[in-house]
């Protein structure tokens, strides 16, 4: 069945301050969008001080890297920066009308980051959760008001991917709703809503590619044979390459995720596990071109005899 279509525009509530939580690779990446599109104020927590300065260090980079391209002028870099306000104080979310986490992928600490965060803010604020495969109702299970979280899944890079999977649970209202289209909107990106199924649509897609892609690996194929067979459907990025732009963890989280869900018809990598266990990154040429694991990282699946 297919979900309830895109609620009447008019019911969008007006976005004045945003919360982010979490400062990890994708919330930095999205706090600039934020800034630079909405223009409001944008606070980021984390779990701690160190973190967070990090968050916003790296928020700052990229505005700066905008500036250099000649994106943005010198004045708006500055606005920009002001905008960005790093805190471990949630008292600073008081305020916000939208909040967005994009925390570890792991439910229980989803639904306690948003159990926590809605003590603060006001009832009206409409929550939204970054995950990539959990399942949006389920996070919300701690919330005293469910109804008002919606997912709003952005795509790696950030910047670059034009599209933001709008996640409607069963309990999600049509202000929230359409708050959320109206924000991917005015983030200048295409908003799909879709149902709260595991991977939601493009996941889906991508662990079946993955999945696939690690079924080969571990049988016997090299890395950089699936690789280069699948550039030739003109893909705009090789597994290895997917799974370096995303981090192995992620990777296998998706991998795992629909596994679970659908046991017979996805496949998980043990071995994709272990290298992310592990901290394993791929080695590169001098043009960055991905050449497969490091030795050290290979020693740890199947004993060093493993093709990846
Ligand atoms: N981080 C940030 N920006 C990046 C980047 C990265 N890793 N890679 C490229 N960019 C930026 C470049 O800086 C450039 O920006 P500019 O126009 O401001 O200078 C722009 O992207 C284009 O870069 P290139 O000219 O190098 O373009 P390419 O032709 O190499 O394309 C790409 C780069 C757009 C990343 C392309 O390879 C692509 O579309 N790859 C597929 C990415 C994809 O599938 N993402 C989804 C991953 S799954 C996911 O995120 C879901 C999660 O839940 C797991």
């Amino acid at each position: 069945k297919h979900p309830a279509g895109a609620p009447d525009k008019d019911l969008a509530q007006r976005v004045t301050k945003v919360g982010i939580i979490g400062a990890g690779l994708m919330a930095t990446q999205f706090a600039v969008l934020f800034v630079r599109r909405l223009r409001v104020p944008v606070v980021i927590t984390d779990l701690d001080q160190t973190r967070v300065d990090q968050g916003v260090e790296s928020i700052r980079a990229e505005i700066d890297k905008l500036a250099d391209k000649g994106r943005i002028s010198s004045d708006e870099q500055n606005r920009l920066k002001a905008l960005v306000h790093g805190t471990t104080d949630k008292a600073d979310f008081a305020d916000c009308d939208w909040v967005i986490e994009a925390v570890f992928e792991e439910l229980g600490v989803k639904q306690d980051v948003f159990a926590d965060v809605e003590k603060h803010v006001a009832p009206e604020a409409v929550l939204a959760t970054n995950t990539s495969s959990l399942s949006v109702d389920q996070i919300g299970a701690k919330l005293e008001h469910p109804e008002r979280l919606v997912g709003f899944h952005f795509f790696n890079p950030v910047a670059v991917m034009p599209l933001i999977e709008v996640v409607r649970t069963p309990k999600t209202t049509d202000v929230a709703l359409a708050t959320a289209m109206a924000t991917a909107k005015n983030l200048r990106k295409n908003a799909v809503i879709t149902r709260d199924t595991p991977g939601f649509v493009v996941n889906r897609v991508l662990a079946k590619l993955l999945g696939e892609a690690m079924y080969a690996v571990d049988n016997g194929t090299s890395f950089s044979d699936v690789d280069e067979a699948l550039s030739s459907l003109g893909l705009p990025m090789a597994p290895s390459e997917l799974l370096d732009l995303v981090g192995l963890r992620v990777g296998a989280h998706v991998l795992d995720t629909h596994h679970r869900a659908f046991p017979d018809r996805f496949y998980d990598s043990e071995n994709l596990h272990k290298l992310a266990d592990y901290g394993a990154l791929f080695e590169k040429d001098s043009k960055g071109k991905i050449k497969g694991f490091d030795k050290k990282a290979l020693k740890i699946v199947s004993g060093g005899k493993s093709p990846l």
